[in-house]
C-alpha cells in the first residue's frame, strides 16, 4: 500500500489516469479482484459512460473504491460500528459492505437504490489511483455486460480497444470479485460470494438471512454471466461420455481424465503435477482459462466441477453463470452425441 513499491514509470501513469478521472474520463485499473472501469462517483455524467460503454442494464449498481476508511463518510451517514469491525479485519481487501448512501452519492452510481456498496482494494495502483484522483472511484468489472470479467490487461483491451486510459498492473492476485455482503438489524446476508467466505465474515459478526432479497438489491443474482462466447457446459458423468474431446477445452481442477481434450488448462497447476489441488490458485486462473479457451479454436468448453465449499462456493457460482445459457440450449449441440 506504499507508494515505494510502484516505480517512476507507474506513477507517471497513474497520475496522468488521475488527471482524465478528474476530467470525466474512464480508467481500466487493476484490483487484487478483476480490473474495473473507473469514473469518479461523483461524476453522474461520467458514471453515466460506464454504463453505456459497458452495455450494463440501468438497474445493475455499481461499487464505489476508497482508499481511506474515513471516506466512508461522504459516502454513508451510517454510523454502525459493524462497518467498522469488518474494515479493520477485512480492508483493504476483496469485500464489498453494502451500507446505507449519503445524499451526494449520485442516483446513477447506486441505480436508485438508498444503499452504496463500498471497498478498500488490496492494490497500490489501484489506491494510488484514487487517492490522485482525490475523489472516490466507482467501477464494475472491466467487461462487456454478461462476458467474462477481466484479469489482465489484455482482457480489458479486447472489450474496449478505445477507452481513455488502461493502467495494467500485470495478472491480478485473487481473480474473482470480492465478496458482497449487506448488513440487516441482526447480522449480514450475502449477495455474492467471493474468496472472503461467509465462515470468515461470521467469525467477526453473525450471518442472518432475511430471505427477500429482489432481484435489484441482490446482485449476481442474474443467472446468466461471465459467459464465453462459445458453448460452455460443467463437466457430469453424462456429458463426459457423450461430448468430442477432439473439439473440446477442459478447463481441469483434478488434473485428472484429461486425455484426449483438444486443450486442457489445469486450474490448479499443482494438480498437473499430482501435488493436489487449491482453491485460491484455482480462483485466481477462473477467467484467464475461461479468456484463453474462448480464444482458442476449440468448439466447445467444458469445466471440471470444484468442491463446493469455502472459496469453492464462489468459484461454482461463477461456472454455473457461465454455463446457465448454453445449459438451456444443450440439445442444440452437435458435439455432443
Ligand atoms: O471485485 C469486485 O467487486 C470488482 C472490482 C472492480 O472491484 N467489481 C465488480 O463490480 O465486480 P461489478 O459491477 O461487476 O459487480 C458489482 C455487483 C453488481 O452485481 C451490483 O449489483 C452489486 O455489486 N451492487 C453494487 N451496489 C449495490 C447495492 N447498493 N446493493 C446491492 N448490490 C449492489
Ligand atoms: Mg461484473
Amino acid at each position: 500500500m506504499n507508494q515505494l513499491n510502484l516505480n517512476e514509470q507507474i506513477l507517471a501513469q497513474i497520475s496522468s489516469a488521475a488527471k482524465v478521472i478528474r476530467s470525466g474520463g474512464i480508467v481500466a485499473f487493476p484490483t487484487e479482484t478483476v480490473y474495473g472501469l473507473g469514473a469518479n462517483a461523483f461524476d453522474a455524467i461520467a458514471v453515466a459512460k460506464i454504463f453505456e460503454l459497458k452495455g450494463r442494464p440501468k438497474f445493475d449498481p455499481l461499487i464505489v473504491h476508497i482508499a481511506d476508511l474515513s471516506d466512508i463518510k461522504l459516502l454513508s451517514f451510517s454510523d454502525d460500528s459493524r462497518i467498522y469491525q469488518l474494515a479493520e479485519i477485512f480492508w483493504p481487501g476483496p469485500l464489498t459492505i453494502v451500507v446505507p448512501k449519503s445524499t451526494v452519492v449520485p442516483d446513477i452510481v447506486t441505480s436508485g437504490l438508498q444503499t452504496v456498496g463500498i471497498r478498500i482494494p488490496k492494490n497500490e495502483i489501484a489506491l494510488e489511483l484514487i487517492k490522485k484522483s482525490g475523489c472516490p472511484i466507482a467501477a464494475p468489472s472491466a467487461n462487456k455486460f454478461g462476458k467474462i470479467s477481466p484479469t489482465t490487461a489484455q482482457h480489458v483491451k479486447k472489450y474496449f480497444p478505445k477507452i481513455d486510459f488502461i493502467l495494467d498492473g500485470g495478472k491480478t492476485e485473487v481473480g474473482i470479485e470480492s465478496t458482497i455482503i449487506k448488513l440487516n438489524t441482526k447480522g449480514f446476508e450475502i449477495l455474492r460470494h467471493g474468496v472472503i467466505t461467509k465462515e470468515e465474515i461470521e467469525s467477526i459478526i453473525p450471518y442472518y438471512s432475511e430471505g427477500k432479497n429482489d432481484v435489484i438489491s441482490a446482485p449476481g443474482m442474474i443467472k446468466s454471466h461471465y459467459s464465453p462466447n462459445k458453448p460452455f457446459y460443467i463437466l457430469n458423468e453424462e456429458l463426459k461420455n457423450k461430448i468430442d474431446r477432439s473439439k473440446a477445452g477442459l478447463i481441469s481442477f483434478s488434473g485428472t481424465d484429461t486425455e484426449g481434450f483438444q486443450k486442457v488448462i489445469y486450474l490448479s497447476p499443482k494438480s498437473e503435477r499430482s501435488l493436489g489441488q487449491d482453491l485460491s490458485e484455482a480462483a485466481a486462473n477462473l477467467f484467464g482459462a475461461m479468456h484463453q479457451l474462448e480464444e482458442s479454436d476449440v468448439e466447445i468448453i467444458v469445466a471440471e466441477p470444484v468442491p463446493e465449499k469455502g472459496i469453492g462456493i464462489a468459484i461454482m457460482d461463477r461456472l454455473k453463470k457461465a454455463a446457465y445459457q448454453s445449459q438451456s440450449a444443450i440439445h442444440k449441440n452437435k458435439f455432443l452425441e
